[in-house]
């Protein structure tokens, strides 16, 4: 049996990798702020799936959150073999809209947990000669969208220039780019997505089953679903400057939290 350890398991895009590997046979570790809400999730995995659940309670934007998450993810004798780097959150409203130390706080979250707990997985992987790592990004990345979008620039070409100084090591690495998901995600942020298109929305569990996927095929990056390839296609060839007016009108009427 392997284990996984899935940071933001307690909603969304976390919730559905922690339900298909539970469902798959994996023993997992959870990660949020919210304890009550992981112990919930635990029991239940736990009770339908009969795999071993843990919980970890820690928040990425903190020292001591990251601290225990390389602790965690590094530890020889509890091996994770997959780490799936999911936590994350947007802020509302447009540059200088939002104080700066939120945007810090995403730095560091969607960045700096990251960066050092996909060193500390890997290094113990590769010593075992096997392992994997899924950062999860956004087709954000793919766009001028301010510190979301770069944050997720970032975890993207970081994950697939990793992938590449690790290739034959037996860890492999891979860049998760959905489009819009439905999830907490929007409403934590306080914002009304409203403006967003029904048909560019996806379901959590497809983007997971479709990430598993790209993973066992050795894919360095996934874009789940036609319509979003097609998309991503479109947005490496469009003038930026038509890109980024494009992109800040989307998805970001804001109402009350
Ligand atoms: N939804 C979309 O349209 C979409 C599209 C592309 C990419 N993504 C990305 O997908 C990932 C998951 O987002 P989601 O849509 O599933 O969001 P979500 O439903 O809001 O879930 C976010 C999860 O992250 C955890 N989390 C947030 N801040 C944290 C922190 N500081 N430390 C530890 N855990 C934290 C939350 O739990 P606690 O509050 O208990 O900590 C929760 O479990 C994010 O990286 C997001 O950027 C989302």
């Amino acid at each position: 049996m392997t284990t996984a350890l899935i940071t933001g398991a307690t909603a969304g895009l976390g919730a559905a990798f922690a339900e298909r590997l539970a469902r798959d046979g994996h023993h997992l570790v959870l990660l949020a702020r919210d304890t009550e809400r992981l112990h919930e999730r635990a029991t239940d995995l736990h009770d339908r799936h009969g795999v071993e659940v843990s919980v970890l309670t820690a928040d990425l934007a903190t020292e001591k959150g990251i601290v225990a998450l390389e602790e965690r993810v590094g530890d020889r004798d509890r091996p994770v073999d997959l780490l799936v780097n999911n936590a994350g959150f947007g802020n509302k409203g447009r540059f200088l809209d939002v104080p700066m130390a939120d945007e810090l706080t995403m730095l560091r979250v969607h960045c700096e947990a990251v960066l050092r707990s996909t060193a500390a997985a890997a290094e113990a992987m590769r010593e075992r000669g096997r392992g994997g790592v899924v950062n999860v990004a956004s087709v954000a990345a793919f766009l001028p969208r301010g510190t979301y979008g770069a944050s997720k620039a970032w975890i993207t070409q970081f994950t697939q220039g990793v992938a590449a100084d690790l290739a034959g090591s037996g860890v492999r690495l891979m860049a998760l780019c959905p489009g819009f998901v439905r999830t907490e995600f929007h409403q934590r942020a306080g914002m009304d997505a409203g403006n967003v298109p029904g048909w560019m929305w996806l379901d959590a569990g497809r983007v997971v089953d479709a990430a598993l996927a790209d993973l066992a095929r050795g894919r360095t990056l996934s874009v789940p679903d036609p319509r979003y390839k097609a998309l991503a296609g479109l947005m490496r060839l469009a003038p930026r400057g038509a890109l980024a007016r494009a992109s800040t009108g989307t998805g970001r009427r804001y109402g009350p939290k």
